[in-house]
């Protein structure tokens, strides 16, 4: 080993297995292969535990002399030669791919190769990404509220028992389209790969989000009476065509920009109109989160039809199948629509109800337009956005 001044390192009385070889690899890291270190120390199992601890990471040992030594092998470090960058962990270490043999790994880790490869399908950068995802996670996070303590359930009102049961109608509809929307993120969670954490977590919050929405709605809904109200096959069907779409992009299109998109407007007609301070509350809180919700899905999907124009022509079809699909079914319950002009009419009189059944007009008038203005947003043509709003579900979400 002519050439390479030979090193010593002193290991005292620590045993190598009680953390000593952490000194001796240190010292070994800056020798050349086939260079010596001499390993001195008071434990006598010194030579015994150095020459297994060799042997297990590609060294070898020499024990002739008085103080055993270790001679830096070839294969030391082998593990890692083939070892894959897996991105960086910035936004500018998303890569357009990421590949399942990376695993659970870290984005921007060291990954050793094999180890199981990871069994997820959403792999493809432009299939799942948005550059605001990141700050609507920190938006969402900063944001969670507390059905518990944000909601003041115990506010005095009365309302008449036909008001009271329009209230109990809607929260009822609420919540079978909050467990739509709580269960669609979560399914596509476990289909994504965590290189796109950013968009893994935008979508983890949307289900907590969720979930305090289902909360709060059956709070409400249970809040008097205790009874619940009826929910419809046409409703139950609409919401299904949701939960069958497997692609993550025409998913996030029919949930997102179009449901959540037309939730915008009815969750603040609810609250605009609310009988009751409960009411309007759980209605407003709910609206916070479905903005973020709505932007999320046309961030996305702005980006990923910016990759690939042909995007917004399967777009437009899985509008169209889905409107297929539902064209024999009711659509909307109609006790949820009575019981909405119920809630903006206030009162049984000719007048009144007028009054609420044109603010239901408005509502549909406004989803419309709401829809068509995020439509054209994602890049559809003023026509093809209105033809495609008019094609909606009659069940808003
Ligand atoms: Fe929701
Ligand atoms: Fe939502």
């Amino acid at each position: 080993m002519a050439g390479f001044a030979p090193m010593v390192i002193d290991l005292e009385g620590l045993g190598l297995e009680a953390g000593g070889y952490l000194l001796v690899q240190r010292a070994l890291h800056d020798l050349p292969v086939g260079g010596r270190l001499t390993v001195r120390g008071n434990d006598p199992a010194l030579s015994t535990h150095l020459a297994a601890w060799s042997r297990s990471v590609g060294h070898q040992t020499d024990l002739a002399d008085d103080e055993p030594a270790v001679v830096k092998g070839p294969a030391a470090g082998a593990r890692w030669n083939r070892a894959e960058r897996a991105g960086g962990p910035g936004p500018h270490g998303v890569l357009p791919h990421a590949d399942v043999r990376w695993g659970l790994a870290m984005r921007g880790a060291l990954v050793e190769e094999g180890g199981p490869p990871l069994h997820v399908d959403l792999v493809d950068r432009d299939l799942v990404w948005a550059d605001a995802a990141r700050q609507l996670y920190i938006n969402g996070t900063a944001r969670q509220w507390d059905p518990a303590t944000d909601v003041h359930w115990n506010d005095p009102f009365s309302l008449p028992a036909e008001i009271e049961a329009a209230v109990v109608q809607v929260m009822t509809y609420l919540v079978e389209n909050e467990y739509a929307a709580l269960q669609i993120p979560a399914k596509f969670i476990a289909r994504l790969h965590p290189h796109y954490r950013e968009v893994m977590q935008v979508l983890s919050i949307q289900v907590a989000d969720e979930a305090r929405h289902v909360e709060v709605f059956t709070q409400r809904a249970t809040l008097r009476s205790g009874e619940v109200g009826v929910s419809g096959a046409g409703g139950r069907a609409s919401l299904q065509t949701l939960l069958d779409e497997p692609d993550f992009s025409l998913a996030s299109f029919l949930l997102s920009v179009l449901g959540e998109g037309s939730f915008l407007d009815l969750l603040a007609f609810i609250a605009r109109h609310a009988p009751d301070p409960v009411t309007r509350e759980v209605a407003s809180l709910a609206l916070r989160d479905e903005r973020r919700h709505v932007a999320f899905g046309v961030a996305h999907l702005r980006h990923a039809v910016n990759a690939d124009r042909s995007l917004l022509g399967r777009l437009r079809m899985a509008a169209e199948r889905r409107h297929d699909a539902l064209a024999s079914t009711a659509g909307l319950n109609q006790d949820v629509y009575d019981s909405l002009v119920v809630l903006a009419s206030h009162a049984w009189t000719p007048e009144a109800i007028a009054t609420g059944w044109q603010a239901v007009q408005n509502l549909q008038r406004d989803m419309d337009k709401g829809r068509q203005r995020r439509l054209i947003e994602l890049g559809f043509p003023a026509d093809e956005a209105a033809e495609l709003s008019a094609l909606h579900t009659r069940n808003f979400m």
